[in-house]
């Protein structure tokens, strides 16, 4: 059985911002089901993490060596996502009003991920693979580089890096490196980009193995135009670069069985879906009109997902007479444009500013006819899969993974899940809301589209068969 274990900053249900989330609680439990993995999620204990989930506390004073000095920790198990669930408790880092955002982050996940290292030794021999994700892992790929040469713990311990997002690179004053413990040499230099230390350059240069989260985001991040500028480190490393499409955790997004909606529904039988609809309509003091077509958002609000098109759009939208319903956190910017855009057309837009939770996103995915994601780039994306298993038709700019996971409706073949358009411009986004609406109208046509999304397979156990080929292959090195 191989051992693995799995390094990330957010995991559901313990934590939250995005599709990291998701993926790195659903990944361990579909290893751990496939029965090839012993797999274990490290990660953080937050301030917003609910303490109910942890089951015991398994070390209370775990010695980290920091900054020239010794610091203690905490190490709670958690029994709750199907895979056991190591969070490292750290007050002084971790007891804070929001999981990212503040000026010492690269110290932040730098301790957790030596505290995390200390953990594996104390609870055990060594992992075959240490799985990292995004910049927070960086630290600790770095890290077991280093060290492999003189800890025979980390000796024959092999490293993969996920790539979810290369535009948050961990950037940092180089000057921290010294006392971070990255002094010297090439893993020193591994941080080094334009002037300033980034971990995420450091977890691509050093670690032995690299993966993201579709095949078509692999080949877009190693172009200047997507590369964040270090699109040359991933064309030097393009051999040990490999895409593996995100899957869906359909015991949590499953429209027959979702406890959050106020009906329940699938292929069979999709009644239930307009149950939904008006119970959203009503949520957001929309009026009780079933049958207008609404139109709806979940996202970060950041440039990445596309709201400047929503936002140059946004009167060609309102005079189509769909609702729209955007539930999002972020940019102010983005927020103050939500809600002018409500303020013109309460009768037709409906919005959520802040971070909801789970509930709200499953009831608008329920509830939506149509889920827009125009985005700049998208490594991945999830939303659009957890549409089409709600009968909810995605309209998706063909990037990363949107353009895999969503092929365009063809009206003549009746094949095709979405809508999909290529130039990133209000107009070419105008361009698939019409289309989409168009086939809403015939609603024989429109039970196509959503039938064809309905019955895809996303389910995580393919990818997991990935994951767990890449772990062989990695050793193999
Ligand atoms: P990203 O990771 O880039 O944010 P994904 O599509 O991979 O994009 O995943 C986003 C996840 O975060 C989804 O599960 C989505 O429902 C959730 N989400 C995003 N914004 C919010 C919000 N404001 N409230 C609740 N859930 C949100
Ligand atoms: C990132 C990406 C998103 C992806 C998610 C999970 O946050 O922006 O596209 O789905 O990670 O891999």
């Amino acid at each position: 059985m191989l051992r693995v274990a799995i390094f990330t900053s957010e995991a559901m249900p313990f934590a939250k911002t995005g599709g990291l989330g998701d993926v790195a609680s659903a990944l361990p439990k579909a290893l751990k089901q496939g029965g090839e993995v012993d797999a274990a999620l490290f990660l953080p204990l937050y301030e917003q993490t609910d303490r109910a989930l942890l089951r015991e506390r398994l070390f209370d004073n775990l010695e980290v060596e920091w900054a020239g000095g010794r610091q203690h920790v905490g190490v709670w198990l958690s029994e709750a996502i199907g895979a056991p669930a190591f969070l490292i408790d750290a007050p002084r880092y971790f007891q804070r009003n929001s999981i990212y955002g503040f000026r010492d982050d690269h110290e932040r996940f730098a301790f957790f991920c030596r505290a995390a290292l200390a953990a594996l030794k104390r609870l055990g021999p060594p992992p075959d693979v240490v799985h990292v994700n995004d910049w927070p892992g960086g630290f600790a790929a770095a890290e077991i580089h280093a060290r492999r040469v003189f800890d025979p713990y980390f000796a024959a311990t092999r490293t993969l890096f996920s790539i979810h997002n290369l535009a948050y690179q961990g950037g940092f004053d180089p000057r921290d490196l010294e006392w971070l413990g990255f002094a010297w040499g090439e893993v020193h230099n591994a941080f080094l980009m334009d002037g300033a230390a980034s971990s995420l350059k450091a977890g691509l240069m050093l670690s032995d193995a690299l993966s993201t989260v579709s095949r078509r985001y692999a080949y877009e991040m190693q172009t200047p135009g997507q590369g964040y500028g270090l699109d040359w480190v991933l064309r030097m490393r393009s051999e040990r670069l490999i895409g593996v499409t995100n899957g869906v955790d359909y015991d949590v997004w499953n429209p027959a069985t979702d406890p959050h909606l106020a009906a329940n529904f699938s292929a069979d039988d999709l009644s239930g879906k307009r149950a939904c609809k008006l119970a959203l309509l009503r949520r957001f003091h929309l009026p009780e009109e079933p049958d207008r077509p609404l139109i709806a958002i979940i996202s970060r609000l950041v440039a990445q997902k596309g709201y400047d098109l929503i936002r140059d759009a946004a009167g060609a939208i309102l005079e189509t007479g769909a609702f729209f319903v955007a539930l999002g956190a972020g940019a102010q910017v983005y927020e103050d444009f939500l809600q002018r855009w409500r303020d013109i057309a309460p009768h037709r837009i409906g919005i959520y500013k802040g971070y909801a939770g789970e509930p709200l996103a499953h009831q608008i995915e329920a509830g939506a006819d149509m889920f827009l994601m125009p985005s700049l780039y998208e490594p991945c994306g999830l939303n659009q899969m957890y549409s089409m298993r709600y009968g909810t038709v995605p309209i998706v700019r063909a990037t990363g993974g949107l353009d895999d996971t969503v092929e365009n409706f063809d009206r003549t073949r009746g094949s095709g899940n979405g809508f999909k358009f290529g130039e990133y411009s209000a107009r070419g986004m105008l361009g698939s809301i019409y289309e989409a609406l168009l086939c809403y109208a015939e609603p024989e046509v429109w039970r196509r589209v959503q039938l064809n999304g309905m019955r895809e397979d996303n389910s995580w156990q393919a990818a997991a068969r990935k994951y767990v080929e890449l772990y062989r292959a990695v050793l193999r090195l």
